[in-house]
């Protein structure tokens, strides 16, 4: 099956109508729909389908018991309304550079291995990359007990009811053990390559990254009889704290972001009880990330009391800044710049989003490959790479095997 095929296949999954995005969130129909394609996909090829404690896709050509393996792959979980590529675009190619090996008739001395990780983007739960933290231990049993989604379900509710075994998640080390090197493949989030004139790139590091919730508590009231001196109304000091994590953004250099809120009661003559807004931000490092939620959460404090609102903060998620083990990188580098003849032709670039690559990277060596982003959106519908730019993807990831796995 072609990339092109592939891609055809999975784009009317969890596709709205409405938005031309994807919905495509964890444990629901959609998601199922995207999972019975990757197993299809795998044992199409021959391969041994296996899923994992923790919900995982693995399909492997190999023995994973010999151990040193290498793995790539990414998720096929989606932002609410997200773009087609973000994920998708890492499986699909994985899937189709096996199949380039197979007609280069590359021999494989080490197993290989094709992963699908569940719920990468938290949106439904609201922590992300809940599939790769469990495996590596970085989410115990007991939070992801917790993690509930709009609906009051819980994680292993919707896990049990889309017909998995929750009883078995947790860390786990002995599959994650038999990794000698992950390598990600993702469309670009930003313009980078675009602006180099370069297909692919190889990843640096991962930003720093978190998630606040800030709950502002107020006094829900009547909107047309309740005079203005006399409201406590969380709505203005939730309105004052998004333009406060505009500014420290933007005086720090780093990003923040109010992209989810939700009201109670929610209605439109009712001044709101509680506004719970959620903060998303990251910064190149550490030490501005801090500075940034520091500043927000201290204008916002003063903002609530000015209203006579309540305020607590507390934060959700957290992913320190990952740097890329350099070894695995420059031999990344290595590998492609020898396949074009020029050692270092390929750029090399920070990122900050979020990826599975880069919770793994504390445990096994990790990297990871960017596909040009023309506009450089994403989390979008509009989010786009070209086809030509996807086949050279596949060429590059399909080196990068050849090259660790085959020699
Ligand atoms: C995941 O895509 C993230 O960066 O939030
Ligand atoms: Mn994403
Ligand atoms: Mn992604």
């Amino acid at each position: 099956m072609t990339f092109h095929s592939m891609w055809a296949e999975l784009l009317p999954i969890g596709r709205s109508s409405a938005s031309g995005g994807y919905r495509r969130f964890a444990w629901t129909g959609a998601d199922t729909e995207c999972r019975a394609w990757f197993r299809q996909q795998a044992e199409s090829r021959g391969l041994t389908y296996e899923l994992d404690r923790n919900g995982n896709q693995w399909a492997w050509l190999g023995d994973p018991a010999d151990g040193d393996a290498v793995v790539t792959g990414s998720h096929l979980d989606s932002v609410p309304d997200g773009g087609a590529f973000d994920g998708p675009l890492g499986v699909v190619s994985s899937f189709a550079a096996l199949d380039e090996l197979r007609a280069r008739g590359a021999e494989f001395t080490k197993p290989l291995a094709i992963v699908n990780f569940g719920d990468e983007e938290g949106a439904r739960f609201g922590l992300a990359c809940v599939g790769s933290r469990l495996a590596a231990g970085r989410l115990t049993v007991e939070q992801a007990h917790r993690l509930t989604d709009a609906d009051g379900i819980t994680l292993p509710q919707a896990m049990e009811r889309a017909g998995y075994d929750v009883g078995a998640i947790g860390p786990d080390p002995e599959r994650l053990g038999r990794i000698g090197a992950f390598v990600e493949l993702h469309v670009e989030q930003g313009r980078a390559l675009d602006l180099s004139g370069d297909q692919v790139g190889i990843a640096s590091a991962i930003w720093p990254h978190g998630r606040w919730r800030f709950d502002f508590r107020g006094e829900a009231n009547h909107a047309g009889t309740t005079r203005l001196v006399d409201r406590h109304d969380p709505m203005l000091p939730y309105a004052e704290t998004v333009l406060a994590a505009r500014r420290e953004a933007r005086l720090a250099g780093a990003v923040a972001t109010f992209g989810k809120i939700a009201v109670e009661p929610n209605g439109v003559n009712a001044i709101p009880s509680l506004v719970r807004g959620w903060l998303d931000s990251r910064a190149a490092d550490q030490a501005t990330l801090d500075t940034v939620v520091t500043g927000v959460e201290k204008a916002a404090r003063e903002y609530a009391d000015a209203q006579g609102v309540e305020l607590d903060v507390v934060r959700e998620s957290f992913t320190p800044v990952v740097e890329f083990e350099h070894a695995l990188r420059d031999e990344l580098a290595r590998i492609l710049g020898k396949e074009r003849d020029a050692v270092l032709s390929v750029p090399v670039l920070g990122t900050g989003a979020g990826h599975d690559a880069g919770i793994l990277s504390g445990t096994v060596p990790t990297a990871m490959l960017f596909v040009r982003n023309p506009t450089g959106v994403s989390h979008s519908p509009a989010e786009y790479a070209a086809e030509d730019d996807c086949v050279a993807g596949v060429t590059a990831l399909a080196d990068v095997l050849e090259g660790l796995a085959c020699r």
